[in-house]
């Protein structure tokens, strides 16, 4: 059996400095404790910690494939004593994405967001990691398009042999909880048809068609429907390989040359423009937002991130570029157009996304008021 590399991406909302902005420093130090430990044991070859927003991501790679019960409780008991760290400080949201707190073998449907991809390690295999904070879910489904299915997005799905067959889409239904895989170019506009439906349906995982390799992999936690009620948005992450065969680098990047909206920002109630940013300008100001992305470059090196002569991981932070200039500027210009709106749909979530929020109390005392018309 050929040896296989696993990439976890876990992440969690255990708290944020000053309301929902950012994940405060000793916080992430917790987080970097914990794997640093889990290092050292063995558990894992190496990882790198940071932050999308309010969320704390743990980065993790090894050998032990996709749900794998350690893992998720090295990342489980990380965000607990966070969220322990975050109490004694009295910061704000404490614990918040921890709806379920007694761990049972799988951190998925317990409240943090989970990215896996097991694979065997090819001559040289560059990452892009993603992570989204005020957003929903769905927010990679526009961007997972453009770059596996979209020749004028993708040169690759054009000009590149090896990408001959396109790429296949695995798209879960969120409400009914069932997914179903569509072929592209073939089922491209059955596969919009689905994915536009941003608030039901996610990309969750994509293939290399003729050979089935794996390419890329979403976390696709709904937090509303675990919880059953508004308890702050899912805020993904995502992992996508590059390069000989699949999209490059620069046409994963691609996509986030425009900004786009997507379902999250201000109380997780409102349609928000996604904003790429550095790790520096990972913090959500305005208006709880707008949304901000992260996208971090690596490479997979025999069983864990490429590191350098000190053994740091070797991570560049990609979207910190002006090459993403205008996509910031549009987000600006979109952000104050939708503000305008105040609490009017569009800018507002559809009413039905808004059952699961606190607005139907509001309305709640008006029930006997109303008169047959
Ligand atoms: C969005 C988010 C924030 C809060 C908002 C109100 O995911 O977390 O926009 O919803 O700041 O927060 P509370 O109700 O905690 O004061
Ligand atoms: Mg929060
Ligand atoms: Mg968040």
């Amino acid at each position: 059996m050929a040896r296989k590399t696993t990439i976890s991406i876990i992440k969690c909302d255990v708290g944020s400095l000053a309301g929902h902005h950012i994940v405060a420093k000793p916080l992430m130090t917790v987080g970097e404790r914990h794997l640093k430990k889990a290092q050292e044991k063995g558990h894992i070859n190496n990882y790198y910690v940071f932050n999308a927003g309010d969320d704390l991501e743990l980065l993790m790679v090894h050998e032990k494939g996709e749900d794998d019960p350690k893992i998720h409780q090295i990342a489980f008991d990380a965000f607990m004593n966070a969220s322990k760290k975050a109490q004694s400080l009295k910061l704000y949201g404490a614990g918040q994405d921890l709806l379920k707190t007694a761990f049972s073998g799988n951190i998925r449907g317990m409240g943090p967001g989970c990215a896996e991809m097991e694979f065997e390690e090819r001559a040289s295999d560059p990452i892009v990691v993603f992570a989204a904070d005020k957003a929903s879910s769905s927010a990679f489904n526009l961007p997972m398009f453009h770059i596996f299915a979209d020749p004028f997005n993708t040169a690759g799905l054009v000009i590149d042999p090896q990408m001959a067959g396109g790429f296949k889409f695995d798209v879960l239904d969120m409400k009914k909880n069932r997914s179903v895989v569509l072929k592209c170019p073939e089922e491209m506009y059955e596969l919009i048809a689905l994915i536009g439906t941003t608030p039901r349906y996610t990309v969750a995982r994509v293939w290399r068609a003729r050979d089935d390799l794996v390419c890329a992999t979403t976390s696709t936690t709904k937090l509303s429907l675990i919880a059953g009620k508004y308890v702050g948005k899912d805020d993904p992450v995502a992992i996508v390989r590059a390069q000989n065969g699949l999209p490059a680098v620069g046409e994963i990047l691609a996509p986030f040359m425009h900004s786009y909206l997507v379902e999250g920002w201000m109380r997780g109630s409102h349609w928000g423009p996604t904003m790429p940013v550095g790790l520096k300008d990972s913090k959500c100001t305005v208006f709880d937002g707008p949304p901000r992305l992260v996208a971090l470059g690596l490479q997979i090196c025999d069983g864990q991130i490429a590191v350098d002569d000190e053994g740091k991981p070797l991570v560049s932070d990609l979207f910190e570029d002006p090459a993403f200039d205008m996509a910031r500027r549009e987000a600006q210009e979109y952000a104050a157009n939708l503000r305008r709106m105040g609490e009017f749909e569009p800018a507002r979530l559809s009413a039905e996304t808004m059952e699961y929020t606190t607005l139907p109390k509001v309305l709640e005392k008006f029930e006997k008021r109303f008169k047959k018309a």
